[in-house]
């Protein structure tokens, strides 16, 4: 079966084209334009700006995966895009894409939840146009992390899913990119906290670990930036002008991102022994963290028969290649959607 995905829930204008089979999958295309250097300016994501360009990008970028997959649109069986949760004006330029080339086409569309393909994303294989075979093992755990979701979720079947905790207020990116800001870092902060922390001690600053013994699997990253805002001003004496030098950049970089991995890490380590489960996998944004791969690789050492998965580091951020996988697994469990003309978008459309 080969499904064409389209993904533009935020600031990224993805397609791809791949293949599923019973037990083997390709991805015969996947492109992402970012709009990073775009918002970069603006320190964060302005949402009509985003529209604009996924409207500018969208069908080159179809047009340019099907080329490069070496289909025609006769060879697609299945249009997959993401119909939430992501900025509404984003949304509505892949959704009424996809539903403009289903009709026309005449093809099946399926909406995807665009957090059900960062579930899926640990599959996708790093090659392009190589086979590749999968198996999965029901249930497995996924950690969720990304600017805008920090999850928790038991995934039963590719249609069963149990959300066992979720972030009370900030999502852990978005804690990334708000320390970032306030270190004077640039924009996304993931990326540029984690770099500059490779220079810092991660015990310089005693930082707290909001909610880490609450003794459920809910999150609040909060709390943890405003730590981190209050020990910046004792150190700056009040004085918001007066730059903060390097070594503290990177030893509260180092120690924001001790105390926000060490949380998820001591939140899955719990949910592992509770549900005992066969695998457990770490995606989005923020799964590119090297902290957190190393950490949580060490704490699951203690437990031989889980498995742990990534993504490859090209789809731990938004790509279309895991709207396409989650979509074609959606329509082989026997998800139809023939009335997709009424389909809208939803902002906030919710995984369980
Ligand atoms: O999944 P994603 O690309 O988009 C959303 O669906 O939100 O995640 C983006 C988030 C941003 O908050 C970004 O700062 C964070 O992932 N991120 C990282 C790293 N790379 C990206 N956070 C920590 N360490 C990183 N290396
Ligand atoms: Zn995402």
């Amino acid at each position: 079966m080969i499904v064409l995905g389209i993904e533009t829930s935020c600031d990224e204008t993805a397609a791809a084209v791949i293949e599923i089979n019973e037990n083997t999958l390709t991805v015969l295309s996947s492109l992402v334009n970012s709009q990073i250097q775009t918002h970069e300016q603006y320190g964060g994501v302005v949402p009509e700006v985003a529209a604009r360009e996924h409207m500018h990008n969208m069908l080159p970028i179809v047009e340019m995966v099907i080329q490069h997959a070496k289909v025609t649109k006769d060879d697609i069986d299945v249009i997959a895009v993401t119909q939430g949760p992501g900025l509404a004006t984003s949304l509505m330029v892949g959704l009424e894409t996809a539903k403009a080339m289903a009709y026309s086409w005449n093809k099946p569309l399926l909406p995807v939840n665009h957090m059900l393909g960062h579930v899926y994303s640990w599959l996708l294989p790093k090659e392009i146009g190589i086979e590749v075979a999968y198996s999965i093992e029901y249930p497995f755990l996924a950690l969720l992390v990304s600017g805008g979701h920090t999850e928790l979720v038991k995934v039963k079947s590719p249609l069963e899913y149990e959300l066992l905790g979720r972030t009370l207020d900030d999502a852990v990116g978005e804690a990334f990119d708000k320390v970032a800001k306030m270190l004077g870092l640039s924009y996304p902060g993931g990326p540029a906290v984690s770099k500059a922390a490779l220079e810092g001690d991660d015990k310089a600053y005693d930082l707290p670990r909001p909610m880490i013994n609450s003794g459920d699997y809910d999150f609040s990253y909060a709390g943890l930036k405003t730590a981190v805002l209050y020990q910046l001003q004792k150190i700056s004496g009040g004085d918001r002008s007066r730059p903060v030098t390097t070594e503290v950049i990177n030893n509260m970089a180092a120690s924001f991102e001790k105390a926000a991995v060490d949380i998820l890490v001591h939140k899955v380590t719990k949910a592992i022994q509770e549900f005992t489960p066969a695998m457990v996998t770490v995606a989005g944004g923020v799964s590119a963290n090297q902290v957190l791969r190393k950490q949580m690789q060490a704490a699951l050492a203690d437990y031989p028969n889980v498995e742990l998965t990534f993504p490859e580091l090209k789809y731990t951020g938004d790509n279309a290649a895991m709207i396409a996988l989650a979509g074609g697994f959606l329509y082989r469990g026997g998800v139809q959607m023939n009335k997709y003309q009424q389909l809208s978008v939803q902002p906030n459309l919710k995984l369980v």
